[in-house]
């Protein structure tokens, strides 16, 4: 009996004990006034990075076509994996900047989970083909930042915030990049159906003179080009 007593009486110190040592985190309470972003330009610029992710997973998807063994496009396949690393870091470069306004304090896990468009194809049939695809999506890209910078600037809504920090970085960092980005990859086009025109010719030339057997086994089309 004295011992179901001792573990009765136990039983509840333990029970006291334990519900004054429960501790819950509290959070700090930091004044807000600095926060001064407003809804339809933090929307616009999580949909931003969504398509930043997107653009990365293409690139991703580029970058593995062109590194199977019967694609086997070294330089392509490096140059979209690094586009891929490229689109992925503008995409925490725009997180960072909206936990450095105060927001984006939760829900970042929703945001990224629910980028994933599902890819149209993971097939391209050339070079050309990709990168005209790669300059497509830039082009998209570059469209969707101005739209960025024209709702903060002007948002639909009654605060008349014009967000000029935000304009002015996505201004000078984003579409700076994104324009070289542009030109880059329709001189890489350029000099694709260039080198693809230069071979055709020499595979022609040859047949025509018949004079040089070598020539055309040297220059016969490439499967990829
Ligand atoms: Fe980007």
């Amino acid at each position: 009996m004295k011992s179901i007593v001792a573990f009765a009486f136990l039983a509840v110190v333990i029970s006291a004990v334990s519900s004054e040592l429960h501790c819950t985190v509290k959070r700090p309470n930091i004044p807000n006034d600095w926060i001064d972003m407003v809804r339809p330009c933090v929307e616009e610029m999580k949909k931003q990075i969504q398509k930043e992710i997107n653009a990365s997973m293409k690139y991703l998807a580029m970058g593995a076509h062109f590194s199977r063994d019967t694609v086997n496009r070294p330089g392509f396949a490096k140059y979209f994996f690094e586009a891929a690393s490229e689109e992925r870091e503008h995409a925490i470069k725009l997180i960072k900047y909206l936990l450095m306004r105060g927001e984006l304090v939760s829900g970042v896990s929703k945001l990224i989970k629910t980028s994933f468009d599902a890819l149209p194809t993971t097939h391209w049939n050339n070079a050309v083909a990709a990168l005209e695809d790669a300059l497509k999506t830039e082009a998209e890209v570059t469209k969707s930042i101005r739209n960025v910078i024209s709702v903060c600037e002007e948002p639909n809504d009654n605060s008349r915030f014009n967000d000029y920090h935000l304009s002015d970085y996505l201004t000078g960092e984003f579409l700076e990049e994104q324009y070289k980005g542009q030109r880059d990859i329709a001189g890489k086009i350029s000099n694709s159906r260039n080198l693809w025109a230069t071979m055709v010719n020499l595979e022609n030339s040859c047949s025509i003179k018949n004079c040089c057997k070598q020539c055309k086994i040297k220059y016969s089309r490439p499967q990829f080009v």
